[in-house]
Formats: C-alpha cells, sequence, structure tokens
C-alpha cells in the first residue's frame, strides 16, 4: 500500500516562512511525522516537494502509474491558479485530501477559491501541520476498510 504527499511551492521554507501564518515546524519534520505514522501502520508513504508546476504535474502523473493509492496534497499557491494540476489529478483519478496549513478562507479573496476542493475528498485547512496527520488517519482507514 502507498501513500504520496505533494507540498507545492515555498512549502520547502516552512519553519522560517512566516512562522506566524504556517507554524514552526520544518517540512522536513512535517514528513518525518507522516513517515513514522505510515511505517507503524505498515503503509509505506512518499513525500514530494517541487517549486514548479511542470515537476508536480509530472509527479502526480507518476503516481497514476507506480501503485500509488492515495494522495495528500498541499498544493501551496498553485491552488489558486493550477489547472493543469487539478487536470493531472483527475486524469490518475486517485482520490486525495486536500491540506492547507492556514485557513484560506480567513486570508485574501484570492486565495478563497481552490482549483482542488471539488474533486477532494475532503478538505482540511486551518490546523496546521496537524490537518497532514488527519489526513494521513483518513487515508490509512479507507486503505484498510476500502469501501465495498
Ligand atoms: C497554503 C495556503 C496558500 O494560499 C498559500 O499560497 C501557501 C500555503 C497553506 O498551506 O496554508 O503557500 O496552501
Amino acid at each position: 500500500m502507498q501513500i504520496l504527499v505533494i507540498h507545492g511551492p515555498n512549502l520547502n521554507l516552512l519553519g522560517t516562512r512566516e512562522p506566524g501564518i504556517y507554524g514552526a515546524q520544518t517540512l522536513a519534520q512535517i514528513d518525518a511525522d507522516l513517515s513514522e505514522k505510515a511505517t507503524i501502520a505498515g503503509v509505506e508513504l512518499k513525500s514530494f516537494q517541487s517549486n514548479h508546476e511542470g515537476a508536480l504535474v509530472d509527479r502526480i502523473q507518476a503516481a497514476g502509474s507506480e501503485g500509488c493509492q492515495f494522495i495528500i496534497i498541499n498544493p501551496a499557491a498553485y491552488t489558486h491558479t493550477s489547472v493543469a494540476m487539478a487536470d493531472a489529478l483527475a486524469a490518475v483519478a486517485l482520490p486525495f485530501v486536500e491540506v492547507h496549513l492556514s485557513n484560506i478562507h480567513k486570508r485574501e479573496s484570492f486565495r478563497h477559491h481552490s482549483f482542488f476542493s471539488a474533486r477532494a475528498e475532503g478538505v482540511i485547512c486551518g490546523l496546521g501541520a496537524q490537518g497532514y496527520q488527519l489526513a494521513l488517519a483518513y487515508a490509512l482507514e479507507k486503505l484498510k476498510n476500502p469501501p465495498k
């Protein structure tokens, strides 16, 4: 069983990037926590971060052919702009949860729209790094008990 976690642009700067909004945890810490929880559950977890839209599209496409069963994605700023990434998720037809550290609905109006949410199984925002943990808990449960 395999889960892929995808992080969009600027999330490599977590820890130092606007910590009042995005928290103090680094991306490496977030990924390590997720990986540990997945390993305990007997699931392989891969993480990928890029600042480049095309690289993110390529990674989503690859997930479709490499046995990945679930995607947890924080598209970051591409949430609000990337038809290409949303199309890639539709093309691979893998279930996914959209995660945002901050509550995008409390922020500038340009952050209120997501090209991803309409296709997501669920959206978690505003709960900081805990949002990733909750998304993982959902994914693990779903993989253990697939809908009949
Ligand atoms: C974000 C919210 C986006 O609006 C922003 O561009 C990000 C991070 C979040 O996790 O809160 O880079 O996705």
